[in-house]
Formats: C-alpha cells, sequence, structure tokens
C-alpha cells in the first residue's frame, strides 16, 4: 500500500469503446460561427448571437433565480488580476476575501464542537462533526425558507474526496475499521448556518439545528424506475429501496423549491475486485484493485467480489432538504447513472424542471431530464418529487451547428431487452451503455453546466480537457470537440429551439476555446480577449447575468511547458458574448477552484479552495504537508486544508461590477 492518492483517476482514462458516429476532422471546416466571427476583424459581438436572441433580454423564466432589479446592467467593472504563483486566494483591489468552514472546523451540532488538531489527531467520531475535506459544489439557502435574505443562511457543501495522507497523525499505518471510518466521515455534505454580523463578517453559527453533516453511512431513499429494481438490491437491502451513504460528491444543484442536488462523480474508485470487472463494471470505469481510499479492505460493500450490486447503488443525483435536518436525502435513478459532474436545473414556460447534467469522463456524454410533473411555486411538498418521474435525454451535436436531445426510453429503438435494456430500470443503471446504443456524441470531458438566467434556453457546458481525442484509437476530433490532445478544454454553448428548455432540438457553437494567447499551436492557442485560462471547470451565472468561470488545470499539466508562466488555478467573469474575460481571483498553491455561489442580492461570493498543496502524485505529501502550500493556517497551521472563501466588496456593492 502507498499513499499516492490520485484524484479523479479516471476521468483522463475512457472507458468508452462504444462506435458512436465519429465526424470527420472538421475542425477547419467548423470552429462554429461564433469563434470564426471572434478572429475576424470587423464584426462585434451582437453579430455572433445566435439567430432569434438580444442581448440583455430578461424575459427568462429562469428568473426564479435571476432578479431582474439587479440583472439589467450586466458589465464587469473589476480591475483584473494577474497571473499568480503565490500561496494565497488574491482578489482585485477594493474586495475583501476570507477563509472559513476550513476541513476539520466544527459543524455546529450542539454538544459535539471539536475543535481542528493540526496534526491529523482527530478522532473518528470527531470528523463525523468536522467540516469534510476537499470542498466542491455548493449552494446558499435563504433563512428563513422562502425569504431573499442575504446576511443568514445556510451553506450546503460537498466534499468531494479524501486524502488518507492528510486525514491521520500517521496516514494509513495499522490501517483498520476505525481508520476506515474516519476517512469515509471525510466524505459526503455539509449542512452549516452562516450569518453576516454587524461588521459585514460572515461567521459559521455554532451551535445550529440545521448543522448537518450526511456522509457515506447516512441513509439514503431510492425514487424512480430504478427503485427496487433486481439490479439495487444487496443482501444488507434486500429490496433495493435504502442505499447508505453517498460519495464523491462533485458539483451541484440548487432547485427553486429550495433543496440541494449532490452528484455523486467518481464513486468507482471506491471499488475494488480481485476478479476479472465485466463488460458492464469496465464501462464505469470500475476497476480491479482500489489503492488509493483503500475502504475495501475491511468495509466489505466496496468490495464487489463480496457485493456484487453495491456498485448500482451510487452515481446518482442525490436531492437534500437543507431546512430539515432530520429529512431523508433521496436518490433519483431518473436522472441517470453516470459520473455526475453536476445537475443544473432550470424551468420552462410550461413549469415542468429541466436538469442538466455532464458525465465527466473523457469521451463520455452531456443529458437532460425533463419532469413529467409540473413546478407549483406555492406547494413545496409536491415539488419535491418533481425529480423522481421524468425522461432523460442525451445529447448528439451534429456538424452543421445543429443538435438533438434523443430520448433514452426503453423500448424505443434498439434500447431493448435483446441489447441489455429489460425494463427501464435496469436502462438507468446502464444510462452509459443506452447512450452509446443511441449515438450520442462523445465529449471532452463534460463538468459544469450554466443556465442564462436572462436568456430563455440558452446554456453552456465546460468541457475541461481530452488530451486523448484524435490519439490512435480513439475518437477523432468532431465539430463540438474540435482539437486533438485537447489540453485546455473549451466552452461550449447551446440555444435550445424556440427558447425553450424542454425542446428536443437546439442550435449549438463554442464559446470559448482556453488556452492562452502567445502560440501558433492550435491545441492550446486559446481565442478569448482578456485573460488566459486553461481547463475550465466550474461555471455559474450569478444573479446579475455574470458568467463565472473556475479553472481546474490538473497539476500535471501545471507542470507542463504549455502551462508555464500561467499561475496557480484561477477564476475569470465574462458576459457571454462579449469575448471579454477578467481575471478575478487567482487561488493558493496546489488548489484548483470551485463551488461558486452568491448571496441573492449579490453582494457575497462563496467559493471553495479545494485542494491547496496538491503535488504532482496527486496529494500532498505526508512528510513534509506543507511543502508546497500552507493555506490557509499559514505557517502556524500543521498541513494545507481546502477551505470555502467568502469574497465581499469593501465598499459593499455588487460583486464584479
Ligand atoms: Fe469532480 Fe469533474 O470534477
Ligand atoms: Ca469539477
Ligand atoms: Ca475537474
Amino acid at each position: 500500500m502507498n499513499n499516492k492518492l490520485l484524484k479523479h483517476v479516471n476521468e483522463d482514462v475512457s472507458s468508452n469503446d462504444s462506435a458512436n458516429p465519429i465526424f470527420s476532422d472538421v475542425m477547419q471546416t467548423r470552429l462554429s460561427r461564433r469563434s470564426l466571427l471572434q478572429s475576424g476583424t470587423a464584426l462585434g459581438a451582437a453579430a455572433a448571437l445566435p439567430v432569434g436572441m438580444s442581448l440583455f433580454s430578461t424575459d427568462a423564466k429562469a428568473g426564479v433565480f435571476a432578479d431582474d432589479n439587479i440583472g439589467k446592467a450586466r458589465q464587469l467593472g473589476f480591475s483584473p488580476v494577474p497571473f499568480s504563483s503565490e500561496d494565497a486566494v488574491i482578489v482585485p483591489k477594493g474586495y475583501t476575501a476570507q477563509a472559513f468552514y476550513k476541513w476539520g472546523d466544527a459543524v455546529g451540532i450542539d454538544g459535539r464542537m471539536p475543535e481542528f488538531k493540526q496534526d491529523g489527531s482527530n478522532t473518528t467520531q470527531d470528523q463525523a462533526v468536522q467540516a469534510g475535506m476537499h470542498h466542491d459544489g455548493m449552494a446558499f439557502f435563504s433563512l428563513p425558507l422562502g425569504s431573499k435574505n442575504s446576511k443568514h443562511g445556510l451553506l450546503a457543501m460537498n466534499h468531494e474526496y479524501v486524502d488518507n495522507g492528510m486525514l491521520f497523525k500517521d496516514g494509513i499505518a495499522d490501517w483498520d475499521a476505525n481508520k476506515i471510518r474516519k476517512s469515509q466521515n471525510a466524505m459526503g455534505v455539509s449542512v452549516i448556518e452562516i450569518r453576516q454580523d454587524n461588521n459585514q463578517e460572515w461567521q459559521v453559527v455554532r451551535p445550529s439545528a440545521y448543522a448537518r453533516r450526511i456522509t457515506p453511512h447516512t441513509p439514503m431513499r431510492v425514487s424512480g424506475p430504478a427503485r427496487g429494481h433486481d439490479l439495487m438490491k444487496t443482501k444488507a437491502d434486500p429490496r433495493g429501496e435504502v442505499i447508505l451513504g453517498t460519495m464523491q460528491n462533485c458539483a451541484n444543484g440548487l432547485t427553486p423549491w429550495g433543496t440541494y442536488l449532490t452528484c455523486e462523480e467518481n464513486w468507482a474508485d471506491i471499488f475494488t475486485t480481485q476478479g476479472v470487472p465485466t463488460a458492464e463494471e469496465k464501462r464505469y470505469g470500475i476497476g480491479s484493485k482500489d489503492e488509493v481510499y483503500l475502504w475495501s479492505e475491511q468495509d466489505f460493500r466496496f468490495d464487489i467480489g463480496l457485493t456484487p450490486n453495491e456498485p448500482n447503488r451510487f452515481g446518482w443525483v442525490v436531492e437534500i432538504d437543507p431546512y430539515d435536518p432530520k429529512s431523508t436525502p433521496i436518490k433519483h435513478t431518473a436522472l441517470g447513472r453516470i459520473k455526475h459532474e453536476g445537475a443544473t436545473v432550470t424551468i420552462a414556460s410550461d413549469n415542468r424542471v429541466v436538469v442538466y447534467m455532464g458525465d465527466d469522463q473523457v469521451f463520455e456524454y452531456i443529458y437532460k431530464f425533463i419532469s413529467k410533473n409540473h413546478y407549483q411555486p406555492n406547494n413545496r411538498e409536491a415539488n419535491k418529487r418533481l425529480l423522481e418521474e421524468g425522461t432523460l435525454y442525451v445529447a448528439r451535436f451534429d456538424e452543421n451547428g445543429n443538435g438533438e436531445w434523443i430520448p433514452l426510453i426503453q423500448g424505443q429503438g434498439k434500447l431493448i431487452a435483446a441489447n441489455g435494456f429489460a425494463d427501464q430500470g435496469e436502462l438507468l443503471v446502464k444510462t452509459r451503455q443506452a447512450a452509446d446504443t443511441v449515438g450520442a456524441t462523445k465529449m471532452d470531458r463534460p463538468e459544469w453546466i450554466a443556465v442564462d438566467p436572462y436568456k430563455n434556453g440558452s446554456v453552456y457546458c465546460t468541457l475541461t480537457n481530452n488530451k486523448d481525442r484524435g490519439k490512435d484509437g480513439k475518437a477523432g476530433t468532431d465539430a463540438a470537440n474540435p482539437r486533438a490532445d485537447n489540453l485546455f478544454g473549451h466552452i461550449i454553448h447551446w440555444q435550445e429551439a424556440d427558447r425553450n428548455p424542454t425542446a428536443l432540438q437546439f442550435k449549438w457553437d463554442i464559446l470559448v476555446l482556453a488556452g492562452r494567447h502567445d502560440t501558433d499551436d492550435t491545441r492550446f492557442k486559446g481565442n478569448m480577449a482578456g485573460a488566459e485560462f486553461g481547463s475550465p471547470d466550474g461555471l455559474s451565472f450569478d444573479h446579475r447575468g455574470v458568467l463565472w468561470i473556475q479553472t481546474d488545470v490538473s497539476t500535471s499539466t501545471l507542470n507542463e511547458k504549455e502551462y508555464a508562466g500561467m499561475g496557480n488555478n484561477q477564476m475569470v467573469a465574462t458576459i457571454p458574448d462579449s469575448n471579454e474575460y477578467r481575471r478575478f481571483l487567482t487561488g493558493p498553491n496546489g488548489s484548483e477552484i470551485t463551488g461558486i455561489t452568491f448571496t441573492p442580492d449579490n453582494k457575497t461570493l462563496f467559493i471553495n479552495i479545494q485542494h491547496p498543496g496538491e503535488s504532482r502524485s496527486g496529494t500532498a505529501d505526508p512528510a513534509n504537508p506543507k511543502a508546497i502550500s500552507a493555506w490557509p493556517d499559514g505557517e502556524s497551521g500543521g498541513r494545507p486544508r481546502s477551505a470555502t472563501v467568502v469574497i465581499t466588496k469593501d465598499d459593499g456593492g455588487l460583486i464584479g461590477s
């Protein structure tokens, strides 16, 4: 056993051998109307808009998330920050950034508020009531429920993965069930109560009746077509209806009825088998041996030789009601089983709910779910069942700029028993195979998806990178994934037909190719004006309609010569169609930036700093934890810690203005 923790070990390795249609090398024929216009000289931004769209329209039904008053004048008003290799969070002049709710800080559960011990000696029980490791997706919920309070609320956030080398005083020495349980307790979700005090500083409220940790041991209810399916049954759960826990919680979603969606991404990394993985297991990247988490050594539900159906119970979107700390989270199987990055919710004009989702691995797909039933603004209990029933679709991006959402419905076309889809439950457990079968477009690692709150049906998705694109035996370039050896990724945009999120056709183009200006090498030349960036991952609109992009350039890429001089991971802002990118934040050494959320008044921005101190091997060095980063505690601290950062403007104004 060793301490190497290779985060996202499977994301860069394809498990998709399906023979979907591959378009010829069309990069030169279509980099999208948008990017061709951008490289021209005389055409302004407005000319690049898809037909029928106008700038700054405010008629969006997605306005449930937007505030028309602050969205009317989108513009960027801050002075950009330069690239940085400083071990700090740097924001523009006139802004203040403060770290709070760091890994190991008390959640605020009454009577159980242990202090963080800098040497890693907190107990397994302590970790169950402390912030988990590796903060990721996050959302702010006003208190009380239904208000737009921007001074008091809840933060729900994901703790994506664990680094066993940092979690303990002595790493994985004397590995046993108690250590495994501490490792498990460091993953999952936190709900904390926060309040802005009279000095405009945000504090965690401790104790709080809302404070909660959700871990790989929290019981969850199963909803949808795979509930009770034979493939979901185990010895411990013979009915296939109750699952213990959620894990590898990556990005997130926020519903207009005030619930939090947490998304299970790299769950396959946890499972191990002594035998040869089946084709089904391989399609989800379930390998033969886990040398990173080591849970299966004594928690046998992660040994698929013993519990072959347990992996079927992960890879779902989980809905959590943060306002009710006693509520049981729900795994919604209708939204499909993939390596879920996030789940971005919007409401169509007929009040059906639409959820956009990326499957984050090279050559995987983009999905959307349309609910059967309708959102009722005044019926929260009914709304909490909307994700239980509906239709899942997968995207095909055609070479001519059109696109189609293909339904994944058992019995239609080739989605029949003879092809391994005996019923809708089985199809959803095998969502990837169903998407292979209908010829979806293999994308360059779909990560976050953002819906423009001021333009109906206008949607963006980050495609973070894919160095295998165009390699021998792998899918070649296509119009939607136009770069071979795609080191820095791109952002794709689509406009749903009739500006309707429930439409099954769309038009698409590429918002931006990430990369740098000072190269002629098309593999890493960016086409943005302003701030260069690589590997867009986090992506979210604020309430003003500004689009915020967080980067996750891997530590190995950070060390490649193509990246030299671009510094640490960062966040940039843009107004869609302006092609102007402005750098707002740079992160500490070895970190990625993720998990963005805003208060309703857009005056406070919360952002997560994940894995400060990560080295090229994928983890901090247990023998010398602060070798790369001492953030956020500095030299007095014992080890780097992921943390939430709260950012306000010193004059009390709107973030980004
Ligand atoms: Fe968890 Fe795809 O990042
Ligand atoms: Ca991510
Ligand atoms: Ca990522």
